[in-house]
């Protein structure tokens, strides 16, 4: 893990790092997109948890009681910007199966890269418990700091963002408008296009796991 400023971490194991080299690599198959996303959210899960509190319980193994450390709190609460943000939903769940889950429908509209929302949906008391915002792509950060603010609304305070490509000039902007929210990510890349694309970044996410154009 190596931290870039303040609140922006880069999640650069080597696991991690050549993962992504596959998923960039455009003649990698829809099918190995996918599994490669839900690998590397598991990766990244381990990473962005690692410092969640843990309290001893009272449990009884076959051969004696004992107390033993469980993750202390409310449930963990894992919101996908959607659709791209589901790819590494699925990864989490599989780590963290209890975990409650948000749903942000927005789409960046293509002329103006403004988020056009559709949907939204959030489990109760999210002042209480920490919420990790996951969707691969922070390109203008125009959609992740909408979807922050959303959550904000409805009472959450404790966020982290989680993707896995970053433009310099998304990272900038989201710490501007949220600078209590950590972001992490596997890389930052060079720059956005004038079509707002992150360059080289890998493409469409949403289209890279569904097969759409
Ligand atoms: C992609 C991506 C992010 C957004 C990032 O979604 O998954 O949500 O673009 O761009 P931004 O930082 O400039 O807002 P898209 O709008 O393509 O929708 P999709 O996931 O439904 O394909
Ligand atoms: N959304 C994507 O899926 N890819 C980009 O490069 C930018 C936004």
């Amino acid at each position: 893990m190596s931290e870039i400023a303040g609140n922006v971490t880069v999640l650069d194991h080597p696991l991690i790092q050549h993962k992504l080299t596959i998923m960039r690599n455009k003649e990698t198959s829809i099918a190995g997109f996918r599994r490669l996303l839900r690998e590397i959210a598991h990766l990244m899960c381990y990473e962005v948890t690692r410092d969640l509190k843990l309290e001893l319980i009272d449990i009884e193994t076959p051969m004696a009681p004992m107390k033993s450390p469980a993750i202390k709190g409310k449930k963990l609460v894992f919101a996908s910007i959607l659709r791209a943000g589901n790819g590494l939903l699925d990864g989490m769940l599989d780590l963290v199966p209890a975990a409650r889950v948000a749903h942000i429908g927005m789409y960046r509209d293509h002329e103006t890269l403004e988020p056009v929302e559709y949907y939204f949906k959030a489990p109760s008391s999210l002042e209480d418990r920490l919420i990790i915002v996951v969707d691969p792509m922070l390109a203008t950060a125009n959609s992740a700091t909408v979807a922050v603010e959303k959550l904000k609304q409805v009472g959450a305070t404790d966020i982290r963002f989680l993707c896995l490509l970053a433009a310099p000039e998304g990272v900038k902007h989201f710490t501007e408008v949220h600078p209590d929210v950590p972001v992490f990510t596997a890389a930052i890349d060079s720059h956005l296009n004038e079509s707002g694309y992150i360059i080289p970044g890998l493409g469409d996410a949403g289209d890279r796991m569904y097969g759409t154009k």
